[in-house]
């Protein structure tokens, strides 16, 4: 599909009723859209609404303005012949005797590739998400999107608009294939001295080891704050948990193969906190 061209600096402006009826398009604004004064007046703002638009953008807009709050939002319109254009808009509630009057909006054309290339990625995200899903579990999804980048709505419109990623503040940058190697040496250690029937054999403690002393280092970081994390954490406890079980159980002269059964969870646990790790990276690393 072509997209519309315009001139940079254009302000496309519109007012809307308080039901989000067109009351007024100005010049530009009827140019870029395609339509005439006559046949925008009277019609709902959807007329130009563009199909691959996430619904979730336009439930937080209407949220924001009948709260009488204004609101900076990237929207993909779509004109008469078809054809579509991107602009970031401020729309805006005018209050007339403490009441709100109507809305107004001011769009200006992107014209910048990272930003459009950013938030159509964005945007797709969410138009996928929808097709099985409510708007409302849109509405909280883009919420929990926002949360687990530790940004604010506000914050992601600037960084858009920047042409930067939408990522966490905080990169996560770690070796961790260096850790990974240091479980698998340290399991190999207490197999090898349980087998030689070593006594006092000593499971280092989950918090004690390199890569427990790492967690504890960024449990600050805003990527910490992903729902995945949590899971890298348990399943580091669980590692170092049930390796000493392995030593206790082996110390008691249980069957072999439950003895291997705590190995072999182990190697779950490992592969769930590298999984998990390489997860977060690729996320944050976007
Ligand atoms: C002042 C104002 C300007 C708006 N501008 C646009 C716009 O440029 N494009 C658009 O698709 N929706 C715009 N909307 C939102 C529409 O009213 C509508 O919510 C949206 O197109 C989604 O359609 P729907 O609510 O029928 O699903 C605007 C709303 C207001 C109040």
């Amino acid at each position: 599909m072509k997209g519309v061209k315009f001139k940079e600096n254009t302000m496309l402006v519109s007012q809307t009723d308080v039901t989000g009826k067109i009351i007024y398009a100005n010049v530009d604004f009827c140019k870029t859209s395609g339509y005439s004064f006559g046949e925008l007046v009277g019609q709902s703002h959807n007329i130009i609404r563009h199909e691959d638009m996430p619904r979730v953008i336009f439930k937080l807009l209407w949220k924001k303005l009948q709260n009488g709050k204004s609101i900076y939002a990237f929207v993909k319109n779509k004109s008469k012949d078809g054809g579509h254009y991107w602009v970031k808009a401020f729309i805006t509630p005018i209050i007339k005797n403490g009441k709100i009057d109507r809305y107004v909006s001011y769009r200006t054309f992107i014209d910048n590739d990272s930003s459009m290339k950013s938030v159509s990625k964005l945007y797709s995200i969410f138009y996928e998400y929808e097709k099985n899903h409510t708007v409302n579990e849109s509405f909280e999804y883009f919420l929990k999107y926002l949360e687990e980048r530790n940004l604010s709505y506000e914050d992601l419109i600037i960084r858009i608009t920047l042409g930067k990623q939408i990522s966490n503040k905080v990169t996560l940058s770690i070796d961790f294939r260096s850790y990974f190697d240091d479980h698998i040496i340290f399991r190999t250690h207490i197999i090898h001295q349980v087998q030689l029937k070593s006594k006092n054999i000593k499971v280092t403690k989950s918090c004690c080891c390199r890569f427990g002393k790492w967690l504890e280092s960024v449990k600050n970081e805003g990527y910490t704050n992903c729902s995945e994390w949590k899971n890298i954490l348990v399943a580091h406890d669980d590692v170092h948990k049930k390796l000493q079980q392995y030593v206790d159980d082996s110390n008691k002269g249980v069957s072999e193969l439950h003895l291997q059964g705590l190995i072999t969870s182990t190697e779950k646990d490992r592969d769930i906190i590298f999984d998990t790790l390489e997860y977060i990276v690729d996320k944050y690393e976007e």
